[in-house]
């Protein structure tokens, strides 16, 4: 059985990859974080310099990795990729540093993990291309400099508010915040993948779909991977009442809510009154882990106006008991 997990996983990267955009064209929206880029790119180009460094930040599977990969077509770079857990000690960021060729990227994934003492190397690094490398302890211990060669560090993550200031300033080519994508857009993006994938699809079909793919292009190709299952095992042409079987089927509703969103809004609904209440509350209440629930279910929830994260706690809207089907308190007064 694990074993056949871990297979799925591997034919689900190398899907991934498959559908990863590789033109700009092909990458559909974000449009004011596309046509900074251009500029940034092209006056670099044309002073034949590294670009500066790039932060992108927002929910997961927005596109960021994605944009790294395009920023370095565009500029014919190297992309050098690693993350912030990778890189346990200064040690590992040096040997990264002193590896990299004139004009490559490197693209820093959950920049937000990396340590306090791993940052500190990397400010001179971004500023002025050096590394001080500290030889020796105590009084004896003398700093040499390296001059590192020009590159450009991208960087990602899906909770800038762990970047500290002073790293953030750093990124001097732009600091981007990815959106959540229209249902039109996701439409498209899923035109696409149905096409590279080869699968039959009608327009009310991928509209169908992106309704429900909580405005995240992941989240949409995830979908449309296993709606083609599900028509393959029934022998059956994709249609929308096939798309609300099969959808259903994995717990996902009009909303495109998962079990485990509808779990926490009920939670705070019946174990909270509604709120507010702290986040570990919640995640003690539900047995999940804090940074799950803020990640990947939060953003969407708020998105959609169906929690609120104020100073006091999270608290549940209307449009949520409405959702669940249950009466808003009457002794509550709603924010
Ligand atoms: N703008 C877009 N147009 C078309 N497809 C997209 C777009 N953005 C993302 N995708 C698709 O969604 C998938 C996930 O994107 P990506 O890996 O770049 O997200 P991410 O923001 O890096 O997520 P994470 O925070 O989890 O690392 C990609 O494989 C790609 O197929
Ligand atoms: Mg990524």
């Amino acid at each position: 059985m694990e074993e056949n997990a871990l297979e799925q996983n591997d034919i689900e990267v190398v899907l991934d990859r498959e559908l990863r955009p590789s033109t700009w064209d092909e990458y559909i929206g974000q449009e004011q974080i596309k046509q900074n880029l251009h500029i940034l790119l092209s006056a670099a180009k044309e002073r034949n310099h590294s670009p500066e460094h790039i932060l992108f930040y927002g929910p997961p599977g927005l596109g960021k990795t994605t944009l790294a990969h395009l920023v370095a077509k565009e500029v014919g770079a190297n992309l050098k990729v690693t993350s912030g857990p990778a890189i346990e000690k200064v040690g590992d960021l040096a040997s990264v540093l002193t590896n990299l060729l004139p004009g490559d990227i490197l693209f820093i994934d959950e920049i937000h993990r990396l340590n306090k003492a791993i940052e500190e190397v990397l400010y001179p690094a971004m500023e002025s291309g050096v590394l001080d490398i500290i030889i020796g302890k105590g009084p004896s211990a003398r700093t040499i400099q390296l001059d590192l060669p020009p590159f450009t560090l991208i960087a990602a993550t899906t909770r800038v508010a762990l970047v500290s200031s002073p790293l953030r300033s750093r990124f001097s080519g732009g600091v981007h915040q990815l959106e959540f994508y229209t249902d039109e857009e996701i439409s498209k993006i899923i035109n696409r993948s149905a096409k590279v994938l080869g699968i039959a699809l009608t327009r009310e079909s991928a509209m169908e779909i992106a309704k429900r793919s909580r405005y995240t292009p992941r989240t949409a190709n995830y979908f449309l991977k296993r709606i083609r299952d599900y028509a393959q095992v029934h022998k059956k042409d994709i249609a929308p009442p096939l798309v609300h079987e099969a959808l259903e089927l994995l717990g996902i509703d009009h909303k495109g809510l998962t079990g485990a969103d509808r779990r926490l809004l009920e939670t705070v609904a019946t174990k909270f009154n509604g709120g507010p209440v702290g986040l570990n509350s919640i995640a003690a209440a539900l047995s999940e882990d804090q940074v799950t629930i803020e990640e990947f279910n939060e953003p969407y929830l708020i998105q959609i106006g169906f929690l609120d994260r104020t100073n006091r706690g999270r608290i549940l809207t209307p449009h949520a008991y409405e959702h669940l089907g249950l009466e808003v308190p009457v002794n509550r007064t709603l924010l």
